[in-house]
């Protein structure tokens, strides 16, 4: 049994900001991560990080703007800290060593992106996550913080009351993928999830192959609930046949999207007169799948990104990682010819339900970043709002963690304060099948287990943990089973992809919810052929398997249920935002391999103002 005050779970941005916030609160903190953190996804981040660093911005209208992207299903405590608190971290950045583009007076370069005002996104050319993760490896590093890399956490330790909001978390069961071991990490302080995004729920996406929702499937089987799943940020501009992503930057810095006439449609045809190719994300996706649609896309398929008017010099100076990418995935040279691209699975705008300390209803479990969601992106982020969200909240959760007062929330969590419990008419029941159900004992290591445990001392709490995750490891590896998890996973990717994706529908959306039911079904019977305890990425893919399901899920019932159009979430049959039933943020909660739908009101009220839902137009 390893021990710390506080484990990170992930060694990507979040992971890393609040190991170190952690350790500068004077706690003992360690990251567990199935990834060396600087392989994490962050370092694919490319655009920038926004922050209102000029003289002539304001922190107020980064908020504002902030709401305004999400379409007003953000909180406004959550975004007000934010927006406040970010100038001071890429300060801090700038002093840790992450070499930002600088202007002519040596001032960081800023550049304009979709859905502000004001040229916002700090960069660092056209990788900046690249260079804020390596800084902060090396912040880490020189801290000398203990980094347990290539070790996968399987499981929370966490006790097992009824209510979740009576739980503790006492650390976590990873499973070390060079040698097979598996072995407990007790937190005496917390535990920190910052395990990044979903995208691999769809097929079409930015996100690396070890993006498959981890942490937040760990917490949702805890009992955290899962707040406004439905919201995925699908990025206009991805290359077609890898999903590689280009970034806004091409857009900020003059780049044009034209359709197969060679119209620019963004103003001819009206998505967005003011705004143009800088519009928000949602608007630029459903433009592009529209043009395509309406039979006026390029192969049936993609629109064209052109940058070539920017001239080699400024391209080499500001995107010269596009043209590699664009060479390199899709063999376009962007100097001389418009990149092809269409819309991918980006960014879940939805996650663990924290509050704007990173706390979960589940008493010492924290979660930050991508895999949270406190909530300030609401329905729709805003480019260039993520490496910033995850500095801000990853140093909030490891400070709360390390024990350091950031006094009362304002956010609740768990089934705390005002909520309202839904009608559910969905088309099929959620969680665990049947077969499954017979076998969900705590410590059992059925593939099927919840995470947590019937008794609440700390060392027995681990030690039932790690011996549930052996039990299920041992079982995976001797099971009988005929299927492979790659045939499950490609049947929850293809039905996501279709059914969805950018435009819903009912019929589509009952579809995919049915497909991941049989997807399910097919899990109780899957198999390792791999039986080896060297690097045996077969059964790190299995595992991971079961929490594309239980995510794609979550995401799925949730888009079913919310009947209203708002950001990033449109629906055929309701075209129309609905602030009158459905200015709520949707929350799933699994109790017993059961979720459950309730819904929790919007907290518009800031302190700076109260941000009143108005037409969202660009
Ligand atoms: O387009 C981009 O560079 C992505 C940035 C982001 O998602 O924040």
């Amino acid at each position: 049994m390893y021990e710390h005050d506080v484990i990170v779970v992930g060694g990507g941005g979040a992971g890393l900001r609040a190991a170190i916030a952690a350790h500068e609160a004077g706690a003992d903190a360690a990251i567990v991560s199935k990834l060396h953190p600087v392989r994490s996804h962050t370092g694919a981040a490319e655009g920038g990080i926004n922050a209102a660093l000029h003289p002539d911005d304001a922190v107020a209208d980064h908020a504002y703007e902030t709401m305004k992207g999400a379409d007003y299903l953000a909180d406004a405590p959550a975004v007000e800290t934010f927006a406040s608190e970010i100038p001071e971290e890429v300060v801090r950045l700038e002093h840790w060593g992450t070499v930002f583009s600088r202007e002519e007076d040596g001032r960081i370069s800023q550049r304009p992106f979709g859905g502000m005002e004001f040229p916002r996104t700090a960069y660092a050319g056209a990788e900046t996550g690249h260079h804020v993760l390596h800084a902060m490896y090396e912040q880490a590093v020189k801290r000398g913080i203990d980094v347990y890399d290539e070790w996968y956490v399987m499981d929370l330790a966490v006790t097992d009351e009824d209510d979740p909001t009576d739980r503790r978390c006492h650390g976590v069961v990873a499973y070390e993928i060079r040698t097979g071991e598996i072995a407990g990490f007790r937190a005496d302080g917390g535990v920190v999830l910052a395990t990044g995004g979903i995208g691999q729920v769809y097929e079409h996406t930015t996100n690396a192959v070890s993006n498959t929702g981890d942490g937040a499937a760990l917490a949702y089987r805890a009992g955290v609930p899962m707040e406004d799943m439905e919201f995925v940020q699908f990025h206009p501009t991805t290359l077609p046949s890898t999903g590689v992503l280009i970034t806004e930057g091409v857009r900020g810095e003059g780049g044009i999207l034209y359709n197969a006439a060679g119209e620019r449609f963004m103003f001819e045809r009206g998505y967005a007169n003011n705004a143009g190719e800088l519009a928000s994300r949602d608007v630029v996706s459903r433009a592009e799948l529209t043009e395509v649609e309406e039979g006026r896309g390029i192969e049936d398929e993609y629109v064209h990104l052109d940058m070539r008017h920017l001239g080699e010099e400024r391209i080499r100076d500001r995107l010269e990682n596009i043209l590699h990418l664009a060479e390199d995935f899709e063999g376009a040279d962007a100097l001389a010819e418009p990149i092809p691209v269409k819309p991918g699975a980006h960014y879940a705008m939805g996650g663990i339900e924290t509050n704007e300390h990173g706390e979960t209803c589940v008493d010492g479990l924290y979660a930050a970043g991508e895999c949270a969601c406190v909530s300030m992106h609401g329905a729709n982020r805003l480019g260039g709002n993520s490496l910033a969200e995850l500095l801000v909240f990853g140093k909030r959760a490891g400070r709360h963690a390390a024990g350091e007062d950031l006094g009362e929330p304002a956010i609740d969590t768990g089934r705390r304060g005002s909520h309202e419990t839904a009608e559910s008419d969905l088309p099929v029941e959620l969680g665990t099948t049947d077969a499954a159900a017979g076998s969900r004992g705590r410590d059992d290591g059925s593939v099927a287990s919840d995470g947590g445990s019937v008794v609440s001392d700390a060392e027995t709490v681990l030690e039932r943990a790690v011996d549930a995750a052996r039990s299920r490891v041992e079982e995976l590896l001797n099971r009988d089973g005929r299927v492979h998890h790659a045939s499950v996973r490609k049947q929850v990717q293809e039905t996501m992809g279709r059914h969805v994706n950018v435009f819903r529908e009912t019929d589509g959306l009952a579809e995919a919810l049915r497909t991941i039911r049989e997807a399910r079904r097919s899990y109780d019977d899957v198999a390792v052929n791999d039986s080896s305890s060297t690097y045996n990425t077969d059964l790190i893919q299995t595992i991971e398997t079961r929490n594309v399901l239980d995510i794609a899920e979550a995401v799925a019932a949730g888009a079913y249920a919310r009947r209203e159009f708002r950001g990033a979430h449109w629906r055929a049959a309701h075209r129309e935002r609905d602030d009158e039933a459905w200015l709520k943020h949707t929350m799933l909660s699994w109790n017993d391999g059961e979720p459950e739908l309730w819904y929790r009101s919007v907290e518009l009220e800031g302190d700076d103002r109260c941000y009143e839902p108005t037409e969202r137009s660009y």
